[in-house]
C-alpha cells in the first residue's frame, strides 16, 4: 500500500485486505456460533457500512437476514434537540434477534440516540457489529457487541467510508497524514 490523495488531503496506509479480511472472519466466526437457529436480521447503515456489510454477510454460514437502511438527522424541539430517524426499515423486527452493522464509531451519538428507537420496537435482542472504533472519541458509550478494530483518534478512510464523500472505493484503510 502506498499514500493516497483525496479531495486535498494525504492518507497513509493503515489496514491492508488481509487484516481487514481476518477481522471479518473473527467476527464471522463468532456470529456463526452465537446465532446459529436464531434467523438473525442485519441492518446494515448506509453509506459507510456497505463494503463492510458485503463482506461479512457472505461469511455467514447459519440462515440469516440483510437489509439496508440510511439514518437521517433532523432538528427537533428545543428539549428533544437532533433526532435521528431510519430511512427504508421496511422489515418488521418485533421478536427478531437484530444485529445493526457499523462502519465506524465515533463520538457514538449516533447509534446511542438510534438505539433507544430500536428498542422501541421489541426486537428479541438487538446487538451491534461495527468495524472501526474510536475509543479517544467516546461521548455517548454504546455497547459494542462485535467489533473488528480499536483505533486511535485520528480521521481515516476507504473501504466504505468516505472524506467528504470521496475516497469510499479504496478497498483497504487509510489514515490521514498528519505533517
Ligand atoms: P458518531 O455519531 O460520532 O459515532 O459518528 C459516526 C459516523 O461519523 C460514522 O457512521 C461515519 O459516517 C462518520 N465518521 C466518524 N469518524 C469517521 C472517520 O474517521 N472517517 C470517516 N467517517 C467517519
Amino acid at each position: 500500500m502506498v499514500k493516497v490523495q483525496v479531495l486535498d488531503k494525504v492518507f497513509e496506509p493503515y489496514l491492508d485486505a488481509a487484516r481487514i479480511e481476518s477481522g471479518i472472519h473473527r467476527i464471522a466466526a463468532e456470529i456463526n456460533r452465537d446465532y446459529a437457529g436464531k434467523k438473525p436480521l442485519f441492518i446494515a447503515i448506509l453509506n459507510g457500512s456497505f463494503m463492510f456489510a458485503a463482506d461479512l454477510f457472505k461469511e455467514i454460514s447459519i440462515d440469516a437476514e440483510i437489509c439496508f437502511i440510511k439514518l437521517a438527522s433532523y432538528k427537533g424541539t428545543k428539549s428533544t434537540g437532533q433526532v435521528i430517524t431510519a430511512i427504508g426499515l421496511d422489515m418488521d423486527i418485533h421478536n427478531r434477534h437484530v444485529i445493526i452493522i457499523e462502519d465506524i464509531v465515533d463520538t457514538g451519538k449516533t447509534l446511542s440516540q438510534f438505539l433507544p428507537q430500536l428498542k422501541h420496537q421489541q426486537p428479541a435482542s438487538l446487538e451491534l457489529v461495527v468495524l472501526l472504533h474510536k475509543p479517544d472519541a467516546t461521548e455517548f458509550p454504546v455497547d459494542i457487541r462485535y467489533l473488528g478494530f480499536s483505533i486511535p483518534n485520528k480521521f481515516v478512510v476507504g473501504y466504505g467510508l468516505d472524506y467528504d464523500g470521496f475516497g469510499r472505493n479504496l478497498p483497504e484503510i487509510y489514515r490521514l497524514l498528519e505533517e
